[in-house]
């Protein structure tokens, strides 16, 4: 019988064996209806994601991060050309539009590509911290786990903050070996007090001190909520306690561990402001919370009782709604929380009117990673950014969604050894750094053509929105600012342009 019959056969009888199979099954009623063509359903649906973004979604319709978005991003961190080409496609009139107003005359001292652009304040100053210091860079990585990422991604991420400056967020799952290649680490832990834990799950914190003492810890995060899934408890389970995991995370191997949704170590403000002093003076170094914003009450609260007491957080860190995650449940993700711009914008607002503002630094996340959402954060009152997706974007991320599965093609959200095993550290870590020192530099210029040496100088009426179908609406206005522009004191704004003329200077010097 010749060869392609024998083919033919054995493809029917397959195939006939999957229609069985399809009409006597009771699961799915389209294979039921639809034996063997059915499956094509399933097929488009698993690849859907992948083939609309390269083939169906236009340059701006994707989220969370667009075409051109992950673009800027993959040819930054490549170094190839990450400019575009006959003008923006783009409505520019179309309400809510972001307009960034130049300057005729822009500053003109040459950008060194690889200075850091530091923080706009000194992190840990107000209280005096023992180990208080200045950010050096003003792009810092967002928190991210090892355990939501796997080892070669965390250890990529850490080797391209230590290569870039930046500052790398451990996440909430304490500080494994592969946080160890030499970048200054805010250490960050949440409810399940991962690295900070006794038997119990009850924060530790002489084992807190342990932790921060071991590693090239420079600031704590205390994490109250995130944007993607705030007032949500987390699951490990068991499967995933790897030996590695148990040993960052003070955890025991194999076994399922439960992050409660509210903190056990403090339940009010008050509780708060004393849990925060009581760390700080145990490790000397600043200390800050993490959350998402919902009802404005706490924020109220907290500004007053830290005004009354003269102590609380060195910093906080504002995660927009559209914030992201490993994973979270869609009605938390797409609903809980307000977005990045109107929650922090309120948050600020309610430091300013304590006259706390210029005590405190503030983080910003959410979508940030590009330079004009970073001056716009910067204009709101932002002292310092932090990306998360975008980082993993940088370090080969396809924006798969599949970190909630395990799955993930480019090894980042995965422990799967046939996939991380394709994901270089050494390799990826340069284009992280490429990403951020480039990212850096943009919004240096965008800086320079506001004729400003730094974001936070850049004046706060330089930014506005359309508001249509005529308008444009200064976007402190917007988003419910009065009064002068005093994000930075005096004091601070001098120190700030001092420290970027140095630095300009410097690079006058190396381009003769
Ligand atoms: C895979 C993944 C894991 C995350 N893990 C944490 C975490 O452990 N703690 C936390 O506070 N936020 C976590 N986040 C949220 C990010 O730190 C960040 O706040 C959010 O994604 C917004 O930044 P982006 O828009 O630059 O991604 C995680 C996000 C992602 C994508």
């Amino acid at each position: 019988m010749a060869w392609w019959l024998i083919v033919l056969i054995v493809i029917g009888v397959l195939l006939l064996g999957v229609a069985i199979h399809d009409v006597t099954q009771k699961r799915h009623a389209i294979l039921r209806n639809f034996p063997v063509v059915g499956h094509l359903r399933y097929l488009i649906e698993a690849v859907g994601p992948e083939l609309r973004q390269y083939i169906v979604a236009d340059n701006d319709e994707e989220r969370p991060f667009s075409r051109d978005q992950r673009r800027v991003v993959y040819a930054t961190a490549k170094q190839e050309n990450a400019y575009f080409g006959f003008g923006t496609d783009n409505d520019i009139d179309r309400d809510g539009y972001l307009i960034i107003k130049h300057a005729t005359f822009p500053i003109t001292t040459p950008i060194d590509k690889k200075a850091t652009l530091p923080s706009a304040k000194v992190m840990g100053e107000w209280r005096d911290r023992p180990h208080k210091f200045r950010p050096e860079s003003f792009v810092n990585l967002s928190a991210m786990s090892y355990g939501s990422l796997s080892a070669p991604a965390v250890e990529a991420i850490n080797r391209g903050c230590k290569i870039s400056g930046a500052m790398h967020n451990t996440g909430e799952g304490g500080i494994s070996d592969h946080h160890r290649h030499g970048a200054d680490l805010m250490f960050q832990f949440g409810t399940g007090y991962f690295g900070c834990r006794d038997a119990n799950g009850n924060f530790d914190l002489d084992q807190l001190v342990e932790s921060v003492n071991s590693a090239n810890v420079k600031c704590i995060e205390v994490k109250l909520s995130q944007g993607a899934k705030p007032g949500l408890g987390g699951v490990l389970p068991g499967k995933k306690v790897t030996p590695e995991i148990a040993k960052a995370r003070g955890v025991e191997v194999g076994k399922t561990v439960y992050s409660p949704n509210a903190h056990t170590a403090f339940g009010d403000v008050d509780g708060l402001i004393d849990f925060i002093e009581s760390i700080a003076g145990a490790t000397g170094v600043p200390v800050g919370i993490k959350s998402a914003v919902g009802q404005i009450g706490f924020w109220t609260e907290l500004t007053e009782r830290m005004n009354a007491r003269g102590e609380g957080p060195d910093f906080v860190a504002i995660d927009g709604g559209e914030g992201g995650t490993g994973a979270a449940p869609l009605a938390f993700s797409d609903h809980v929380a307000l977005p990045f711009r109107m929650g922090f914008a309120r948050v600020w607002r309610e430091f300013a009117e304590a006259d706390l503002h210029q005590h405190v630094s503030f983080i910003g996340m959410g979508k940030l990673g590009f330079s004009s959402e970073a001056l716009v954060a910067s204009t709101l009152g932002c002292d310092m950014i932090g990306v998360a997706r975008e980082a993993m974007l940088a370090i080969g991320c396809i924006q798969a969604q599949e970190c909630h599965a395990g799955h993930c093609p480019t090894g980042i959200a995965t422990h799967g050894s046939w996939l991380t095993r394709g994901l270089d550290p050494t390799d990826k870590s340069v284009r992280l750094a490429n990403y951020l020192t480039g990212l850096r530099s943009d919004i240096t210029k965008l800086s320079y053509a506001c004729g400003a040496m730094h974001p936070t100088l850049v004046a706060r009426d330089a930014v506005e929105l359309i508001d249509e179908p005529y308008g444009s609406m200064p976007l402190a206005e917007r988003y419910g600012f009065t009064g002068e522009d005093n994000r930075l004191s005096p004091g601070q704004a001098a120190d700030l342009a001092e420290i970027m003329r140095a630095q300009a200077s410097l690079a006058v010097t190396a381009a003769h």
